[in-house]
Order: structure tokens, then sequence, then C-alpha cells
């Protein structure tokens, strides 16, 4: 019987290099590595509480009980727990989300990590990072690299159990340096498509995902070079092709899997021209319309202030480098 408690917080992350497609969609293995920047602005806290009275495993998402699909993910995640501390209690999970706006932001990866950390701890399973982002990556892939601060390289790995598929730091002086510009598209409506099935749905139909994928090993060597160099111009050169190239395999799928909204294509133009204007800026954009712009320190309230203007925009944040998932109590 267990009736262990505890907390954990999990920033999100923004990947600079893409994460899409899998391996293995039964152990939730990536295809290709991936890196991404932990956010400090986008956190979950999550509390997991083991107890025996419960019949079912409960979710309570933002103050309210979750839909169907998110709780039923949620109890095969703690399935997983259960089975490594081999036990059966059912446990209570409450999990609040404190982004600028409830519009989904790369909100699994920072819940599944904080879900990872607080889950094994009131199970009293003791994990190694490595072991809790492999295990993360069970709930989503991306949640894999939310266990870390700063960059953080997820690797695609070649064994069939996934032992070599897990998520580790990338040290750089960059993470000083950088910021994230977060511009909300459409007071964030529900996205279309969620990234799970529209990254199946690219693998089985889109012409253009092999190429995708022959690419990713590249921009990541490249990426991995600039952060050693401390170069936040290659850096973004990189991120804003990369996710071009992402979306664009997605749109090429049959049918369409289109993310943006006209103010995304807008907030796309405005970064190139403050670019070509001399300004440090790089887009990257989700399974989603909003626009995320990787900049430096010193310019990240002057980026900010010329995307706020743009119609469509409903809200624009800035975050610096978040820190690595803890638990809090
Ligand atoms: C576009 O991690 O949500 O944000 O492993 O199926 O849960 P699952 O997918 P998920 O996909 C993230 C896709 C992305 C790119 C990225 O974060 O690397």
């Amino acid at each position: 019987m267990t009736t262990g408690t505890a907390t954990a917080r999990a920033c999100a992350n923004i990947a600079l290099v893409k994460y899409w497609g899998k391996r293995d969609a039964a152990r939730n293995l990536p295809a290709a590595g991936s890196l991404s920047l932990t956010l400090a602005a986008l956190v979950t806290e999550t509390t997991v509480a083991f107890d025996p009275a419960l019949a079912a495993d409960e979710l309570v998402l933002d103050g309210s009980p979750a839909k169907p699909g998110d709780a039923s993910r949620t109890s095969s995640f703690l399935d997983l727990i259960r089975a490594e501390a081999n036990i059966t209690t059912r446990a209570r999970v409450t999990s609040t989300n404190q982004f600028p706006t409830a519009s989904g932001l790369a909100s699994s990866a920072s819940g599944f990590a904080a879900l990872a950390v607080a889950s094994s701890t009131a199970a009293g399973l003791a994990l190694s990072p490595r072991a809790l982002s492999m295990l993360a990556r069970r709930g989503s892939g991306s949640a894999a690299r939310s266990l870390f601060g700063g960059f953080v390289r997820m690797h695609a790995g070649h064994e069939l159990d996934g032992s070599d598929a897990y998520a580790e730091p990338v040290i750089s002086r960059l993470v000083d340096r950088v910021r994230m510009v977060i511009a909300i598209v459409g007071g964030g409506a529900p996205k279309q498509y969620g990234s799970r099935d529209a990254i199946e749905h690219t693998a089985a139909t889109s012409p253009l995902y092999r190429a995708w994928l022959e690419l990713v090993p590249h921009d990541l060597a490249a990426a991995e070079g600039a952060l050693a160099a401390g170069d936040l111009a290659t850096l973004g050169t990189i991120t804003e092709a990369n996710a071009l190239a992402m979306h664009a395999s997605a749109m090429a799928a049959r049918p369409a899997i289109i993310y943006w909204q006209p103010a995304t294509l807008a907030l796309l133009a405005a970064v190139r021209e403050l670019r070509e204007a001399g300004a440090a800026a790089w887009a990257t954009m989700d399974a989603g319309p909003h626009v995320k712009v990787l900049t430096s320190l010193d310019q990240a309230e002057s980026i900010a202030t010329a995307l706020r203007g743009i119609p469509g925009v409903s809200e624009v944040t800035i975050s610096g480098p978040g820190g690595p998932a803890t638990v809090t109590g």
C-alpha cells in the first residue's frame, strides 16, 4: 500500500531543432534527435497523491476535472510508475499550468516532466535525471527535455528498448544571453491537430517526411557547433530554417496539416524585417499558430514591442531560460 504524496514543478521547452517523427510509437522513441531551450515563463506544477481509497486515478487540470483523453494518458503514465514501484495504488493528480495564456503552449512537455518527477517521488522511487528523462519521454517525447534547464539535447538512440533515448543538458555560454519572445496568436484557440496525431499523419502520408528526417542530424550538428562557439546568429538561422522545414513536411501531408493563421505569417514577415534592419531575431513555430522568437537579452524588449502591434497577436511575453524540473513539496 502506498500513500505517498509529492509536488514537482517543470518548465516547458521550445525546440530549436524539432522532434517530428518516431522510430517506435509504442515506446514513444524519436526517429531523430532534437535540441531545445527550457523556458522559465512556462511552468507546470503537479501534485501526485497515491491513495488506497481511490478506485481509479483522478486528474484535475487547471482547477477542473480533466477531459477523458488527458485523464487516460495520465493514467497510462502512472501505470509505468506503478509497474516500476511494484504497487497498484491509484492516485489523485492535480496539475496547474502557469502559462501566459491557456493556449496549450508546449504544456505536454512541462506536464509530463512534472508528472514524472512528482509521481516517481510519491511512489518512493529514487530515479536519476536520465531515468526520469526516459520516463517522461513515454508520456510525451518533448517532455524528456523538460527535465533539464537551459539548452537540452535529446538523443534518438538506437536500442529497441529505448535505453539510449534520453535528453541531457548542453552547456553553452549563450544561455546567459538568450531570450525567447512568445507571441500568442488568436487568443490561444485550441489547436486543430495534436502533435501526436500530426506526427503520425506526416510520417504516413507526407512525401517530404524522409527528407525532413535526413535534414535533422545536419541541423543538430550545426546547432551544437553554434552553442559551443557561442554563436547566436548561426543558432538562430538554424532554428528558423529547421522550424520551416518541419512545417513544410507537415503541410505536404495528405490531407495537409497547416497550423499557421494569417497572424503567424505576419509575425514571420515582421521577424524577417527586424532581422534585415539588424536585429537578432529568429522565429520558430510548433503544433499551433504561435510564434516564438529567439533573440538576445538586450533586444528582447524592443522585439516584443514590435510584435505587440501586429493584428491577431493577442499577447506577447518574454522568457529567459528555465531551470531543471524539481521536487517542491
Ligand atoms: C512540434 O512531444 O507533443 O513541439 O511524443 O507524441 O507526445 P508526443 O509528441 P510531442 O511533440 C512535440 C512536437 C513539437 C516539436 C518539439 O517539441 O520538438
